[in-house]
């Protein structure tokens, strides 16, 4: 079954804005893909791209790299197709990628099709964060870990504000469809948990500038 998602505007400029941005991943990648392919390859593939904030960390390393989603591009280069079926020929690609995506896909035909496009010595990639991301401020830790506990029920680490935070739990697909379906709750719910992180760090700039601490994990699976 095709997901679609992610596809209003107003969600892609928060996405690009918000999400933390895996270079750290991306650059271990590469040094184990380094190991069996010499850089700069021929072609990587960065399925379920999105935005392609992830997308162009991979530019460096390979002549050509494209990035394919199942909707429509939101920036000049993206190929539209489904995970499940990758225009591309058997055996040319050198590394596929997919960062905070492949759980939306038809894994089985995913990973067949992964396997029909990489070229002997090829590696599949599939990166993605734990939900437990946590906010480091001053000796209050402690506290917002719990209020951080309770916003995310529905690493890198990076310089954040508490809005920041705020938007970031905007962009997950359970909180827009928590705005969709109850706006009026939704918007009491970050207020009060935006009024909770300020209320522990005894602030009332919600521009505080915070430590946000997210878990990044990464598979990596080599043809032989
Ligand atoms: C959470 S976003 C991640 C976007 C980007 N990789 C990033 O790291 O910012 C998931 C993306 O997967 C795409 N997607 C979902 N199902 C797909 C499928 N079957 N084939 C291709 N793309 C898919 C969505 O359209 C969306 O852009």
């Amino acid at each position: 079954m095709a997901v679609r998602l992610f596809e209003d505007k107003e969600h892609a400029a928060e996405y690009v804005k918000l999400r933390v941005t895996p270079d750290e991943v991306v650059r271990k990648i590469v040094t184990l893909l380094e190991k069996r392919v010499a850089l700069p390859a021929k072609l990587a593939l960065d399925v379920g791209c999105g935005s392609g904030q992830g997308t162009v960390l991979l530019a460096p390393f390979f002549n050509q790299v494209v990035g394919t989603d199942i909707s429509p591009p939101s920036w000049s280069r993206p190929r539209q197709c489904p995970a499940e079926e990758l225009p591309f020929d058997s055996g040319t690609v050198d590394l596929v990628t997919s960062m905070t995506a492949a759980h939306w896909f038809d894994r089985p035909r995913f990973l067949e099709e992964v396997n029909r496009v990489l070229r002997p010595g090829g590696c599949l990639a599939l990166l993605t964060y734990a939900m437990d991301m946590e906010l480091e401020y001053g000796d209050v830790s402690h506290k917002l870990r719990e209020i951080c506990f309770e916003a995310r029920r529905t690493g890198s680490e990076e310089d954040h504000h508490v809005n920041g935070f705020i938007g970031l739990v905007h962009t997950f697909s359970a909180f827009r469809k928590f705005i969709e379906t109850k706006p009026q709750e939704a918007e009491e719910f970050s207020n009060r948990i935006r009024n909770k992180l300020l209320d522990a760090m005894q602030v009332s700039s919600p521009e505080t500038e915070v430590t946000m601490v997210t878990k990044y994990f990464y598979w990596i699976a080599c043809k032989p």
